[in-house]
């Protein structure tokens, strides 16, 4: 196993469940121990009957799984479901006034829509969406602030049938225009803004761009009023979306569908090339959303469920827009930023609408952290019962403070790793039975087959460092990437004869058999619990018309976990001084441009040349030494221009 996937991280802390959570827990240990045993004992059966239980079928199945053309995995083949019935029209005769969602929007407007006001306005806009010419198997953009008509659009394309493709609202109109049309949508649903850190996301200008080129198939716009500030309308392109679903009714029979008939397409950052269209599926989607809401998150139905994420991410889909009103839940939506207008506004939230679990990022915690205790101490955070974190390993001090600060040391943290490609949680602490580890993601769940291996496939010993994979396939894994098959099969399946699925993360397991995740081991960077690819942030830099080449390397970051750091050659003159400082502004501009604000370099670097290796390859472990202000250990006598080390290093 190679040197940087050793294991460096110690911590030995262990917090039992708190007795009182775990009473009222749904996973007791002996519960989970028998979910386990089950799985163990017939994999296929276990999936099927949590399918058969939890879901409403319109066509039962009788296949739990199809391996016959693997790595294509099939699930629950011959049954034919809806999505959309499972969250909403199931609940109305039970709980059609319970509330769905509490909204806050960032300037303080609240709403409260039961489900049976959902179902209305899902109905109605997958009506109009019918309306408009989209059906079956469309694919549908979805590019909105987070307001509930983001959930009430991605419902109404799963009732009837379309593929939606949310697209980040913080994403440039190029990385939309990308996305458009590697999709082949038919339509875009947007806004005319979205309300974000005190300022307006002109998401309509940004589509409006995205759609100038003309080379694309969409055919209709839905604009949401939500701003309320001017936007320019295209005629007959552009519909508000009030006009849209005027008239329309508020019943509106689901297209059944088959279980593995495509949800969506949401894009990832891989380490080459384009970001992926990962395909999820309805029917095995749906029943790994269900069950980790139930097992991880111990949604019981007084519970008040908060997930931060935005729906742009698959967080905010499995996490948002799908199991939480799977299960009948009440959840929380927040439009804006977590430090508007101040850094309480996370804890005022949880302390306004009685929040009991609430879902957040290490980013943002350690964040929130940095602006002191006095913040979260003066709100009260009395109903909080369960708390988790997802999208990158959380350092032991943020857990703690996490733990303590706004826990108050009676909930527990559910640490949940899993990725945009698994659909829902993988590896998690089922909270009433797991003992928790800060900084431990703990053990896989009921019927994940997760394990550490060396390059040959072999399990490593307790503690060694290896590729984190997953050895049998689960219900919510992806299908496949949309439109490059082959892509999906050599980036997940390349070892062990396509057995084993490759996350990409290397990992290390300890000797009570918990999980520690250490990183990717590809060219992946994780900023603020964001994927981005290094290549995408070149790509975006090497188009900009003063630069020649472009690298692109991440730097530990106290509170993003990585800071972007680029490498640039310009063509001419190195810039130096006041040269230097506008070109560095014009770049990280250029990128906020080409892909969207995260993807802005924190530094970058002039030189005349980058180091390279004799075959001409970048040396990025060297460019990653030099972004970290590490002692510099790789050969450079090789370098053409060893000046060009010391121009990166700042010191030329
Ligand atoms: C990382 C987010 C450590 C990991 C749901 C993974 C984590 C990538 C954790 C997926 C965690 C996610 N601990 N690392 N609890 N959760 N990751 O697709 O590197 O945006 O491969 O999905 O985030 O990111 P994605």
């Amino acid at each position: 196993m190679s040197k940087n996937i050793d294991s460096i991280l110690q911590e030995n802390r262990v917090f039992e469940p708190p007795a009182e959570f775990a009473q009222k827990a749904r996973v007791t240990p002996d519960k989970l121990q028998a979910l386990r045993d089950a799985a163990e004992a017939d994999h296929a059966g276990f999936w099927g009957d949590l399918a058969r239980n939890e879901i409403d079928w319109q066509t039962p199945f009788t296949v739990s799984l199809d391996e016959s053309n693997a790595p294509h995995y099939r699930w629950f083949t011959d049954g034919k479901l809806n999505v959309s019935w499972n969250c909403l029209d199931r609940h109305l005769e039970t709980r059609g006034d319970k509330t769905a969602l509490i909204f806050e929007g960032e300037q303080g407007d609240t709403r409260h829509i039961t489900y049976r006001e959902l179902h209305a306005e899902v109905c109605q806009f997958a009506n109009a969406l019918k309306d408009n010419g989209v059906g079956k198997g469309d694919r549908v953009i979805i590019y909105m602030p987070m307001t509930p008509e983001a959930v009430i659009a991605m419902q109404a394309c799963a009732r009837i049938g379309a593929i939606h493709s949310v697209v980040f609202g913080g994403f440039s109109s190029q990385a939309l225009a990308d996305r458009i049309k590697d999709a082949g949508a038919k339509m875009v649903i947007t806004a005319d803004g979205a309300h974000r850190g005190g300022k307006i996301v002109e998401l309509k200008q940004a589509t409006d761009e995205a759609l100038s080129d003309g080379e694309h198939s969409v055919e209709k716009v839905i604009v949401l009023r939500r701003t309320g500030h001017d936007v320019a309308m295209r005629d007959g392109r552009d519909i508000w979306w009030d006009d849209a679903v005027s008239g329309m009714a508020d019943q509106c029979e689901p297209e059944w569908v088959d279980a593995e008939h495509p949800l969506f397409l949401l894009y990832t950052s891989g380490s080459t090339g384009k970001p992926k269209g990962i395909q999820h599926s309805t029917g095995g989607y749906l029943i790994n959303a269900i069950v980790t809401c139930q097992w991880v998150f111990d949604i019981q139905d007084d519970d008040v469920f908060w997930c931060t994420a935005d729906v742009g991410w698959i967080t905010g889909h499995t996490y948002v827009a799908f199991g939480p009103l799977a299960i009948g839940a009440t959840e929380v939506m927040y439009e804006g930023a977590p430090t508007w207008p101040d850094g309480g506004r996370f804890w005022k939230i949880c302390q306004d609408h009685a929040v009991t679990i609430f879902y957040t990022a290490p980013t943002a915690i350690r964040a929130l952290m940095r602006l002191g205790d006095d913040i979260p101490n003066s709100y009260d955070l009395s109903k909080l019962r369960l708390l988790g974190t997802v999208g990158e390993p959380i350092n032991p001090e943020a857990w703690i403070w996490y733990h303590e600060v706004i826990g108050k040391e009676r909930c527990p943290i559910v640490d949940t790793w899993w990725q945009t490609e698994t659909g829902a949680h993988m590896i998690a602490p089922l909270p009433g039975a797991t003992p928790l580890k800060p900084g431990s993601c703990t053990q896989p769940l009921p019927g994940i087959a997760a394990d550490v291996v060396d390059e040959q496939g072999n399990s490593v010993p307790d503690n060694a460092g290896g590729y984190l994979v997953i050895k049998k396939p689960w219900p919510s894994m992806l299908r496949t990437i949309w439109g490059d098959d082959q892509r999906y099969i050599d980036t997940y399946w390349p070892m062990f004869d396509g057995k084993y699925y490759l996350a990409g993360d290397s990992a290390r397991r300890d000797e009570d058999g918990f999980f520690w995740i250490m990183g990717r081991i590809d060219d992946v960077l994780n900023v603020s619990g964001h994927r981005l690819g290094t290549m995408e942030v070149e790509s975006a830099l090497v188009a900009h018309d003063k630069v020649a080449e472009a690298a692109v390397v991440g730097r530990k970051d106290d509170i993003k976990g990585e800071a972007i750091v680029a490498f640039v050659i310009c063509k001419g003159e190195r810039p130096v001084g006041d040269a230097a400082d506008a070109m560095i502004k014009e770049l990280r501009d250029w990128v906020a441009r080409e892909i969207g604000p995260i993807a802005k370099p924190d530094d970058i670097r002039f030189a005349d040349g980058l180091p390279k290796t004799r075959s001409g390859k970048i040396m990025r472990r060297l460019l990653r030494a030099i972004a970290n202000n590490e002692e510099i250990t790789q050969d450079t006598s090789t370098l053409e221009n060893e000046a060009v080390v010391e121009q990166l290093q700042g010191k030329a």
